[in-house]
């Protein structure tokens, strides 16, 4: 059942954060939605442009509805994640979308704000909620002065003024991630003194960390003893998921460790039988090593366990 971000995050705020998970193809749906129905956990799934682009997104929208069939009991909102402004009107207009986040993070904060307020009056008059970025994400690195470091993390002021001019309905905030394997040089915890702060100028009010893939070290070792070259990656303490939700992060994005998950299977499978050129089998291992870790990350979320309270308190 497809249910509105905002009835996600009213059941969450505080207690655990949603998982928000990129999904580009069937193979990925099918591994999300066993996960998360075998941790029976609420969800979001999240298309981005590249996706969208990357078969064509009526296939995507159209696997989405498939899945949804195929998995009654499962409770999801779907967003648009990283939009420009012209692809928000496009997801807004579609009315297949349950939110969708506008990033003008990259813009200075007046131009931002401006923007992310147009999209949320066009989102709002559709009933449709909106994510805003402010602050830049970027690898957080110790050898940087802390000073410096600071620069790219949320500022807490202009947050409580960011939401203040543009009503969006939930903010992607800096606090010390960024995208992609590559997030960090030795061990780095998340910010949770900006964290603090934030959450005391908007008390109540939903945040979204992005760049939360945990990049799992077995897993890059694994790839890597099968032909991989990804060494030095690094990423989030899966642990400091849950003292986050507590601070108010009530979306957690993850999608690097799903493409991490699938560069292993297929490595090792294509290793391991070189005469093989089905795609099923390793599809299939895919699908259940998918679902598995889906569970294993809606665990520490804290969201794994929460589907029938949720479905009692929608009523359904
Ligand atoms: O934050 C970006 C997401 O990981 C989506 O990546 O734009 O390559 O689909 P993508
Ligand atoms: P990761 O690269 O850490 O998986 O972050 C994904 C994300 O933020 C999607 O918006
Ligand atoms: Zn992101």
């Amino acid at each position: 059942m497809i249910v509105t971000t905002a009835q996600l995050f009213k059941h969450a705020y505080g207690k655990y954060a949603v998982g928000a998970y990129n999904i580009n193809n069937a193979e990925q749906a099918m591994g999300l939605f066993r996960g998360a129905i075998e941790s029976q956990a609420p969800f979001i799934i999240q298309i981005s442009k590249g996706a969208r682009a990357y078969t064509d997104k009526r296939m995507l929208e159209a696997i989405i509805r498939a899945a949804g069939d195929i998995f009654p009991e499962a409770i999801f909102a779907v967003h648009l994640d990283h939009g420009d402004e012209q692809t928000c009107y496009e997801c807004i207009d579609s009315g297949f979308f349950s939110s969708v986040m506008i990033d003008a993070s990259h813009d200075p904060f007046d131009k931002n704000a401006e923007i992310s307020k147009r999209v949320v009056d066009r989102a709002h008059a559709k009933g449709i909620s909106v994510e805003a970025e402010l602050g830049m994400l970027g690898g957080v690195e110790e050898d940087i002065q802390v000073d410096e470091g600071h620069a790219m993390l949320t500022n807490p002021a202009e947050a409580e003024e960011f939401v203040k001019r543009t009503g969006c309905d939930s903010l992607a905030c800096a606090i010390g991630t960024s995208h992609g394997a590559f997030k960090f040089k030795g061990k780095q915890s998340l910010h949770f003194n900006v964290l603090e702060q934030i959450k005391a100028k908007l008390p109540g009010f939903p945040l979204v960390m992005h760049g939360s893939s945990s990049v799992p070290q077995d897993e890059v070792a694994r790839i890597n003893a099968a032909g991989g070259t990804i060494a030095g990656s690094m990423g989030v303490d899966p642990n400091e998921y849950l003292p986050a939700a507590k601070l108010g992060v009530t979306k957690v994005n993850i999608d690097t460790d799903g493409r991490l998950v699938w560069t292993r299977v297929h490595r090792e499978f294509f290793r391991d039988k070189p005469s093989e050129f089905d795609f099923r089998p390793p599809g299939k291992i895919f699908i259940a090593e998918y679902a598995k870790f889906i569970a294993s990350r809606n665990h520490l979320l804290g969201s794994a366990g929460q589907l029938s309270d949720l479905r009692a308190s929608l009523g359904k």
